[in-house]
């Protein structure tokens, strides 16, 4: 079961002047899967988020969430590389921005710190916090309002290693449990490979490759499966890919 929303762009199209960012994108995501959104840098990885976010404006075509265009679609969260905590408020405080005029605002922020591990942090100051605690901050504001539609644009790209691998698990429980539909921006092949259903590489504007990831859950890098797939990718990012008829070919081999 899901309660996820389910997206629709249709021949989606984004000009800032004359430079055409999103040349025309189709893409259907259905409630509750989570897709992973890969390409090179100013691609238009998170122009794309941003507008299904509501937060830019599109050219041209259609974005829409459970079938209706509505700027202020409720349920939709998004997730940043920075944290973007308010240094002036507490722990608690700023899981609940944006959730304080529900009444019980309280407790839904601290089991949204609970489900991020940091219910003892709640009456601390963001400054006090490492780097990786602070995005599970941020993590648990977005989570506290209970989101259909979670946006996540390189959410980890500032975090070291062993923290990025630990959220990652983490993000990828928290989305087993609520089964709302995620979009990750990631410049990670292997953080896309990990968590995705579904793997979206953009290049030049359109939609280059739509990959499903069918491999079992926890996804371990050890699996041959795994780099077969994280090979796959970076030689598209890479722009070193063979002939493009050999495409089938390989995939028919990873899925
Ligand atoms: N507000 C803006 N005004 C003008 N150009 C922009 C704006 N935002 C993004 N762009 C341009 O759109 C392209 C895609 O940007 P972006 O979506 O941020 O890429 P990515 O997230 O894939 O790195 C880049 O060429 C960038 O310079
Ligand atoms: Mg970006």
């Amino acid at each position: 079961m899901t309660n996820g929303i389910n997206i629709e762009l249709v021949n989606l199209t984004k000009r800032f002047g004359k430079n055409e960012v999103l040349k025309g994108i189709n893409l259907i995501i259905p409630a509750g899967q989570f897709v992973a959104i890969v390409g090179k840098s100013g691609c238009g990885k998170s122009t794309l988020l941003r507008i299904i976010a509501n937060l830019e404006q599109k050219t041209d075509g259609e974005s829409l969430k459970d079938g209706i265009q509505q700027e202020d679609f409720s349920g939709v969260r998004v997730m940043f590389q920075e944290d973007r905590l308010l240094p002036w408020l507490s722990v608690l405080e700023n899981v609940g921005v944006g959730t304080k005029l529900i009444k019980n605002w309280q407790p839904l922020a601290l089991k949204a710190l609970d489900q991020v591990g940091l219910k003892d942090r709640a009456n601390e100051w963001p400054h006090v916090l490492s780097g990786g605690q602070k995005q599970r901050v941020a993590l648990a504001r977005a989570l506290s309002a209970k989101p259909r539609l979670l946006l996540l644009d390189e959410p980890l790209g500032a975090l070291d290693a062993l923290t990025r691998l630990e959220m990652q698990n983490l993000i990828e429980e928290l989305w087993l449990n609520q089964k709302y539909t995620s979009l990750l921006v990631t410049h990670d092949v292997a953080e896309a490979i990990t968590l995705a259903d579904r793997i979206i590489l953009i290049e030049d504007g359109n939609l280059a490759l739509d990959l499903p990831v069918k491999l079992p859950r926890p996804r371990t890098r050890s699996n041959p499966k795994f780099a077969e797939l994280e090979e796959i990718l970076l030689q598209h990012l890479l722009g070193q890919q063979n002939e493009k008829s050999t495409k089938p070919k390989e995939l028919q081999a990873i899925i």
